[in-house]
């Protein structure tokens, strides 16, 4: 039980981190032994690049967009004509970079709510998905690695011989929300996890109980990222900014629609005060 504490403390320090600042995780399990190969470099460049970004270097592992203008090029397509030099000058924007999201003001809850007459994400879209983009659902919870040596850990096979340390520290590469298929963070009975995960189970029983249990044994994080594959298309060809389109892109696609670039400004911004 001290231990899962110690562990649970850990996490939650490396996540306030990277608190308003995004971060940058491979897509599959290989990436690290894929690089090993020179992947990163061969004929897979193009694809390593954007699924492999933290083992071939394309991004740091807390990231963010280095340019404003970045939300505009990458709905003009610069992302796919200049991969390598705008994956690294605009993560966020060209998708590998997931900022993690906070609610910018206490009021969000009250401002929300399940009437959608009454609620202002629905009816006040702009303001609402950038200020309370947990309340308003602007962001995923999802399972993110929440340190830059995941992926060559997961290589050398730590998910299985290292199991509670690594689930909590590494549950993107561990693949602990692998449940649904969207990788969303969500527990398979939130009553049955909420009695496993007090009885310690996460940490006794990792393998099996953190990819049922993934938000009831604390390994995931809410950020922003698209949630349709089609977005970063639906971007390009001007629907974010077609005003019939605009609420169902904004929430459905605040990675391409750049709401991602600009929540981050607002964390920096913020943990500047
Ligand atoms: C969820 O778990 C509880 C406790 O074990 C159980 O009583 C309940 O039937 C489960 N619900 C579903 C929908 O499986």
């Amino acid at each position: 039980m001290d231990k899962t504490l110690a562990i649970v403390t850990i996490v939650a320090a490396l996540a306030a981190v990277v608190e308003g600042k995004g971060v940058c995780n491979d897509l599959h399990r290989d990436c690290a032994n894929w690089a090993k190969k020179g992947h990163c470099t061969g004929k897979n460049k193009e694809y390593m690049l954007s699924h492999c970004p933290i083992s071939c270097g394309t991004c740091q592992f807390e990231c963010a967009d280095k340019d404003d203008s970045c939300p505009s090029w990458a709905k003009l397509g610069e992302c796919e004509k200049n991969k390598a030099s705008m994956l690294s000058l605009c993560p966020t924007s060209c998708g590998i970079c997931a900022p993690v999201c906070k609610d910018v003001s206490p009021d969000c809850k009250i401002w929300h709510s399940t009437d959608i007459r009454f609620d202002q994400c629905t009816t006040n879209p702009e303001f609402m998905l950038r200020n309370c983009p947990v309340t308003c659902s602007t962001c995923t919870s999802t399972c993110k690695d929440m340190h830059a040596d995941c992926p060559g850990w997961t290589a050398s096979g730590e998910c299985n011989s290292n199991a509670a340390h690594m689930y909590m520290t590494c549950p993107h590469s561990c693949d602990a929300c692998k449940s649904n298929q969207r990788h969303e963070c969500h527990d398979f009975n939130a009553t049955q996890c909420d009695i496993w995960a007090k009885a310690a189970e996460c940490h006794n029983n990792p393998e099996v109980v953190i990819p049922m249990c993934p938000s009831s044994c604390g390994v995931c994080t809410t950020v922003c990222i698209d949630r349709d594959e089609s977005c970063h298309q639906w971007a390009i060809s001007g629907e974010c900014d077609k005003e019939s389109a605009r609420p169902f892109m904004l929430k459905t696609c605040p990675s391409s629609c750049g709401v991602c670039h600009e929540l981050e400004k607002i964390g920096a911004t913020k943990d500047e005060l």
